[in-house]
């Protein structure tokens, strides 16, 4: 593994019901990075982000975070360990506020994640208070400040994606996992979420992005196409969109 990969995925395989999903995908992600990950639908994108983000425990290979095995650790260990992930469909709490949905982003900053917990306490209190800061600061820096006592059932699909997104990384994570963000957005929400990708990026955060979009997908310094569960072909988007087999399987020319 390479001295500067915050994530080494190693010949990871996985199958559900007997059938390969995953075959031996080797690849690593640069600390401070943007790296991508195409491929058709079906190809194991999400189910390779399920197993990075711990919600599947992968049958092969050997993944490491930081320069420790992963694959063992809980989901709520990879998030205060800075690893977070968003999903391909945005899941925000709908009938919170936008603030509200916020602030359980910050809960894994504290010790317990229990809000309830928190509010009874003279401390707890005060962590409290400290949350609600941290959210609102982390509303205006969003953009979100004129929506946030909406509930996150009236967002458009833009907004949303950009709601998860910040409570994504209002714990300050070391690594952020997008599975298709741009799904459901128009070309002005791609562009808006392609800006916000950039300065998180350049704040400091490692991202591992898939995304169907390939205009999105040009803020990737590096390029992983799966096909069927195997690494066909790495690169930057120039070089991917010139592979023969690339154009073949996933393109369709
Ligand atoms: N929990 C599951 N149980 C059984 N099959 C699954 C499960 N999750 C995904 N699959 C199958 O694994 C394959 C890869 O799916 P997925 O990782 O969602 O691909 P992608 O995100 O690239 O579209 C598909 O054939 C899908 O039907
Ligand atoms: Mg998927």
């Amino acid at each position: 593994m390479p001295a500067n990969a915050i994530l080494a995925l190693k010949e990871v395989g996985h199958s559900f019901g007997g059938l390969a999903v995953l075959r031996s995908v080797t690849f690593d992600v640069p600390e401070g990075g943007i790296i991508g990950l195409i491929g058709p639908n079906g190809s194991g994108k999400t189910t390779l982000f399920n197993i990075v983000s711990g919600y599947i425990r992968p049958l092969a290979g050997s993944i490491t975070y930081r320069g420790a095995p992963l694959v063992r650790e809980s989901i709520q260990r990879r998030g205060t360990a800075g690893l977070v992930r968003t999903f391909q469909t945005p899941q925000v709490f709908e009938q919170m506020t936008v603030l509200e949905n916020i602030m359980v982003g910050c809960t894994k900053l504290t010790r317990t994640t229990m809000l309830q917990d928190l509010l009874r306490t003279p401390a707890a209190r005060g962590q409290m208070r400290e949350i609600r800061q941290r959210a609102e600061a982390a509303c205006e820096h969003f953009q979100l400040g004129n929506l946030r006592d909406l509930p996150a059932a009236s967002l458009t699909a833009g907004q949303r994606r950009i709601l998860e997104i910040a409570r994504a990384v209002v714990g300050e994570p070391r690594l952020l996992l997008l599975d298709e963000p741009s799904s459901g957005l128009n070309a002005q929400e791609i562009d808006n979420l392609r800006e916000w990708i950039v300065r998180l990026n350049e704040q400091g955060i490692t991202v591992l992005l898939v995304s169907h979009d390939m205009g999105l997908m040009t803020v990737a310094r590096t390029v992983h196409t799966l096909y069927f569960g195997e690494i066909i072909a790495s690169g930057d988007m120039a070089a991917i969109q010139r592979d023969p087999r690339v154009r073949e399987v996933y393109l369709g020319v």
